[in-house]
């Protein structure tokens, strides 16, 4: 089932995500619906927040990118109460984009590797060294799960100019080919 995403503005993408048990109801569901979701709107990465709801679960596949780093063929995977333990190596710079973000860009620095602990679908606990776009793609969910958004990591001077279009994201003025939620309704006049 595709789901609407949370746009830009929406409350949901600013909390801080909560834990979840193996319990958590519907959980295989969620992951496969969370998956067609991103499929659908072509995607590399889906966060939980991204679909209204306040839990530590991503998504990615990075098959898209494979031209990009070839350890992308077939790299999809479930992320579940994900904790970075280590960030290292030297910092660069990616044209990063986001769903909940339509139609806007910009160049991010981000730390080459990461060490993570988390557990996957099945709820195995895993513990992993990534870099590359690997590392680059869990860098952008994990934000999401910490209520971050990649225009929080542009500098004060880019983000002024890109104020208007965010804006615009929060109030539906924008062309997308998927379905999404946003957060200021249109006004009604009688
Ligand atoms: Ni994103």
């Amino acid at each position: 089932m595709i789901l609407p995403i949370a746009a830009y503005g929406n409350p949901v993408l600013r909390k801080v995500a909560a834990d979840i048990t193996p319990d958590y109801p519907g959980l295989a569901e969620l992951i496969e619906n969370m998956f067609e979701t991103m499929h659908k709107a072509d995607g590399v990465g889906l966060a939980a927040p991204q679909v209204n709801l306040s839990i530590r679960l991503f998504v990615v596949d990075g098959s898209p990118l494979k031209d990009t780093d070839p350890l992308l063929e077939g790299y999809k995977r479930t992320f579940i109460n994900a904790r970075i333990i280590e960030r290292f190596g030297d910092e660069w710079a990616y044209n990063e984009g986001c769903l909940s973000v339509p139609g806007i860009r910009e160049d991010i620095m981000r730390p080459a590797k990461i060490k993570i602990k988390y557990f996957d679908e099945k709820f195995n606990a895993m513990e992993d060294i990534f870099d590359g776009m690997r590392a680059r793609i869990i860098q952008h969910e994990y934000d999401h799960i910490e209520g971050i958004l990649f225009p929080d990591r542009v500098n004060p001077f880019k983000r002024r100019l890109i104020k208007g279009k965010l804006t615009d994201i929060a109030k539906g003025k924008v062309d997308i080919h998927y379905k999404m939620n946003f957060p200021v309704k249109k006004s009604v006049i009688f």
